[in-house]
């Protein structure tokens, strides 16, 4: 038996992944010597509706000095996030006095719309080489975990804020409780907090399974963001889809009574009991979804392999590293792995150790089939790459089901 992190609930795991490396620890020969492996199993709480991970890695473990994940590597994500600042200062009638919180602001995509219209703004990002990246943009940050007393000390030394926001970053974090009192200390009476992150809804219905791995501890419903919230003198006031990450929700939180409560909510709230999200039984059929997928991936790049096609794979992503370590896809199947990230390449990938090259050598190797571990950008890359891939060269992709395109 487990505690659930939100409300020391009993609970038990409804999948087991195995050992699994740090999804984002791209690493030279050297590093692999002491590759570090945790055991990633996922439960459901069935109090809070909150669906987790069992065991999550020391936070220093994955974000540090050289964290690999950089925002701004896709355009589709750049324009995402000035529409979604746009919308705030929008919402919120920001100007001069106003005052911005993000956390997680890595690489500044989020806060650079704010400082090109001079509405005053602070990041927080603790690993430090994608702050400095912000920093050059002129963005504040301050490179430190968010938590209840950084919440404090913002709210002593600069002022309360009208909007704190967060994009993929809150279901990174264990310490949810201290999340939210920091919240509610630094949030302004009209204050809203806005956060999106892969909606659980949507990897269950999708099988996406990758979007499970050691950053992201909880995935998200409307039902366990409200029980929390709720927790705190807080309210869920409004959730918008977005398509981002393959399928995530907007979440925006209130002071308790402050606002009034869209119907939006009501309505997403009644169509996951109508799924089953606040029942153990939509889990169950997971692993067996998650079972085929493997099973028809590993046959179809087995079958590749002996009829001596060249296969590579397109995205060095964090998720790619549970597809890759739970399926047990090594480069005799998969021989690299191209990635516009320089950090991350010429570097092999977290416990597959599959290479990682430099996109520029993609299609001067010349390949037969693409698997697109990046399948969340699949419109912007299988349009990048429209030309090049003719009618000779094959897509694979395996959310929902493994097809060849
Ligand atoms: N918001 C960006 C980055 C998401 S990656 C985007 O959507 O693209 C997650 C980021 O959260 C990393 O940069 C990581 O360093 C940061 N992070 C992890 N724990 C945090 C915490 N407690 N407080 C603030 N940032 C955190
Ligand atoms: P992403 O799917 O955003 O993240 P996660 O790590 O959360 O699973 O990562 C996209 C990766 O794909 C990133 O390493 C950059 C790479 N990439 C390319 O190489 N080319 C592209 O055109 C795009 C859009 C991404």
């Amino acid at each position: 038996m487990n505690k659930c992190l939100i409300c020391n609930n009993n609970f038990n795991p409804f999948v087991d992944f195995g050992n699994m490396p740090i999804a984002n620890a791209f690493s030279t020969k050297k590093e692999l010597e002491n590759e570090y492996f945790f055991s990633m199993k996922v439960g459901f709480c069935e109090n809070c509706n909150m669906v987790q991970l069992l065991e999550q890695p020391d936070r220093e473990k994955m974000f540090h000095d050289n964290y690999a994940f950089f925002s701004s590597t896709s355009n589709y994500m750049i324009s995402h996030f000035q529409k979604f600042a746009n919308s705030v200062t929008k919402l919120q009638s920001l100007d001069q006095k106003s005052f911005v919180v993000e956390i997680g602001s890595n690489d500044g995509i989020m806060l650079q719309n704010f400082v090109s219209d001079k509405i005053p703004c602070l990041g927080i990002e603790p690993s430090k080489n994608v702050a400095d990246v912000a920093r050059k943009k002129g963005i504040e940050v301050i490179t430190d975990f968010f938590d209840e007393s950084l919440a404090a000390r913002i709210s002593k030394n600069y002022q309360k804020a009208d909007a704190i926001l967060s994009a993929n970053v809150m279901c990174h974090i264990p310490y949810m409780h201290s999340i939210y009192e920091g919240v509610k200390t630094l949030l302004n009476n009209e204050g809203v907090f806005i956060f999106e992150d892969p909606y659980l809804g949507e990897v269950i219905e999708k099988t996406s399974f990758d979007q499970i791995y050691d950053e992201h501890v909880f995935l998200f419903s409307a039902l366990s963001i409200s029980y929390i919230a709720n927790m705190h003198d807080l309210e869920l006031i409004h959730v918008e889809h977005q398509i981002t990450h393959g399928g995530s929700m907007r979440f925006t939180i209130a002071h308790k009574g402050a606002k009034n409560i869209s119907q939006d909510v009501i309505d997403l709230i009644k169509r996951e009991k109508e799924i089953g999200l606040d029942k153990n039984h939509a889990y169950l059929n997971f692993t067996d979804s998650v079972n085929k997928i493997k099973n028809d991936l590993i046959e179809l790049l087995k079958n590749l392999k002996k009829n001596g096609k060249k296969v590579v794979a397109y995205g060095a992503t964090s998720k790619s590293t549970t597809v890759t370590n739970y399926f047990g896809i090594t480069p005799d199947l998969v021989e690299c792995i191209y990635d516009t990230t320089p950090i991350k390449q010429n570097k092999y990938s977290p416990g597959a150790h599959i290479p990682v090259l430099p996109y520029d050598q993609f299609r001067d190797s010349n390949p037969d089939y693409v698997l697109l571990f990046a399948w969340n950008h699949s419109e912007e890359i299988m349009k990048k790459e429209i030309d090049f891939m003719g009618d000779q060269r094959h897509w694979i992709t395996y959310i929902p089901n493994v097809k060849v395109i």
